[in-house]
């Protein structure tokens, strides 16, 4: 797994700053003023920083960017990385800072002089998310990152912040780590694996192979690997740290890759399904972060992990199958396979775990990406109260997020001839929004439930602010605030 760059906080010390190896980042206002470390570097290295902050350059970069002076006269280091940034900046602005020093600095250690300006904490989680890099399959990558060093003045209160943040980042990484791996390496036994091993972070970890789904009755479920050499799996993970109060469920679509099956795919791009596992990716990285930082929080984590492959053994459009709720579903096209999954481990949750609160991730449709792009994610939801309080999460944690509706009307689509319901609308028309009707048609009157399509923010083709192109983690943050904020004891 990646590791996040080592971390380390401590007082303020210029004693030694002319002989510092690495880079040194410095902050300075819009206004150009700088603050007393600032100065320091500024006189060590012959005024390089304020001539930095005369330039066009920085009168041209924006809050939360940096300007960068290399191989500085008077200083050992090999950059001064310039960040222009208010003293109290928003959580925002302080990720984005850290994530232009973490470019700024490349494989180099870095010292940031932090001081006393606000939000340091939020300034490390942008350096350390935004140099992660996706390794394992170059060869002759470097293995260790860069030491992260801040000198500030509350070195205690700037810890105390970090290891929060710093328990979200690493379910981040993990998250992009299961999301960017290929499927010939995350296989859904291999998936199990490591979910398995999060047993040593304090997490109960149970995998239900196909026998037990099929006693279960998950014939909606079982039936999207058919075609495939991978088994099938559940894997349920919780997370025990509130009282006796029921837990909130998350629950992933973990297809860990997608070709369409029977309805197979154009071959344009089929790579990029790879990453359908991303909502069970996400479920896993934010059950991470919470055993990570000892959440107060009771949550069960589900992932349904299968393969969806054309074979003689795969489904075939036309098949009707039994879900484990009972109902019967015509299969009309085996692409729409992601519903498939989901149906019967929502169902299960709520059986299993009478939950308080269900939220379901999923890569679950093309049509979500045509809608909202890559800035937000679809959210649907039967409560207003949850989806406005992910919506107010997700954007202090500057996760896109936009809700759109569901309806009678829409549900209407779903009508088989033959069956209980098919898995597809018919016809392209709203086609995230009967994906959600048909999740909706397995949760029970009085639950409240969220479902977000994630399809366009799972995994980006650019760089974002805080995520080098790729698997983004998209997710995990807002989640884990929601969890805080709505269900946590203080
Ligand atoms: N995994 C795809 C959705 C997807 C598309 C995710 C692009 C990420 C990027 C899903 O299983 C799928 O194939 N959906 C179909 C549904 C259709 C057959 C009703 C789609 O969106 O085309
Ligand atoms: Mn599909
Ligand atoms: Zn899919």
């Amino acid at each position: 797994m990646t590791e996040l760059a080592p971390l380390s906080i401590t007082e303020i010390d210029l004693g030694t700053l002319a002989e510092r190896s690495g880079a040194i980042a410095v902050f300075a206002t819009e206004d150009g003023k700088l603050d007393l470390n600032a100065r320091k570097v500024n006189s060590l290295s012959k005024k390089a920083v304020a001539r930095v902050v005369d330039s066009a350059a920085f009168e041209k970069a924006k809050t939360g960017e940096a300007v960068t002076v290399s191989y500085p006269a008077g200083l050992a280091a090999t950059k001064v990385i310039v960040v222009k940034m208010p003293r109290r900046p928003s959580v925002e602005v302080a990720r984005k800072a850290g994530a232009a020093i973490a470019k700024a600095r490349g494989e180099d250690d870095v010292l940031v002089l932090g001081g006393s300006m606000a939000r340091m904490a939020d300034v490390a989680f942008g350096v350390a998310l935004r140099g992660y890099s996706f390794t394992p399959h170059k060869t002759g990558a470097q293995d260790a990152l860069g030491k992260i060093e801040f000198m500030v003045s509350a070195p205690d209160e700037v810890q105390a912040a970090a290891d929060v943040l710093m328990a979200v980042a690493e379910g981040i990484v993990f998250t992009r780590d299961l999301t960017n791996e290929p499927a010939n390496h995350l296989t859904t036994t291999e998936f199990a694996n490591r979910l398995k091993e999060m047993e040593n972070i304090g997490l109960t970890v149970e995998v239900l192979d196909e026998d037990k789904l099929e006693d279960l009755g998950m014939g909606s479920l079982l039936c999207v690997g058919l075609g495939s050499a991978s088994p099938s799996k559940v894997v349920v993970m919780q997370w025990n740290g509130g009282g006796d109060e029921a837990p909130v469920a998350l629950v992933g679509k973990g297809v860990v890759f997608d070709t369409g099956g029977i309805s197979l795919k154009p071959a344009g791009g089929m790579e990029d399904m790879t990453m359908d596992m991303g909502g069970a990716g996400v479920v896993s990285g934010v059950m991470r972060t919470l055993a990570l930082r000892k959440a107060r929080a009771n949550v069960v984590g589900l992932v349904g992990l299968v393969e969806n492959m054309p074979s003689d053994r795969a489904t075939r459009p036309g098949d009707v199958v039994t879900s484990m709720k009972g109902d019967t579903i015509e299969v009309i096209n085996t692409d729409a396979e992601g519903r498939l999954v989901l149906a019967d481990v929502l169902w299960y949750a709520q059986e299993r775990f009478k939950p308080s609160a269900v939220v379901d991730l999923a890569t679950l449709t093309g049509a979500v990406i045509i809608a909202l792009g890559h800035e937000n994610a679809g959210v649907f939801s039967n409560d207003d109260a949850l989806s406005k309080a992910f919506l107010k999460a997700a954007e202090t944690e500057g996760e896109g997020a936009w809700r759109l509706p569901l309806g009678a009307a829409y549900d209407a689509k779903l009508k088989s001839r033959i069956a209980d319901m098919k898995n597809v609308g018919g016809g392209r028309d709203a086609g995230s929004i009967t994906a959600a009707q048909f999740l909706q048609r397995f949760i029970k009157e009085g639950t409240p439930w969220m479902h977000l399509d994630i399809a366009g923010v799972a995994s980006v083709k650019e760089d974002t602010v805080l995520a080098p192109k790729g698997a983004t983690g998209w997710g995990v943050a807002a989640l884990n605030r929601l969890i805080s904020d709505a269900y946590e004891a203080e």
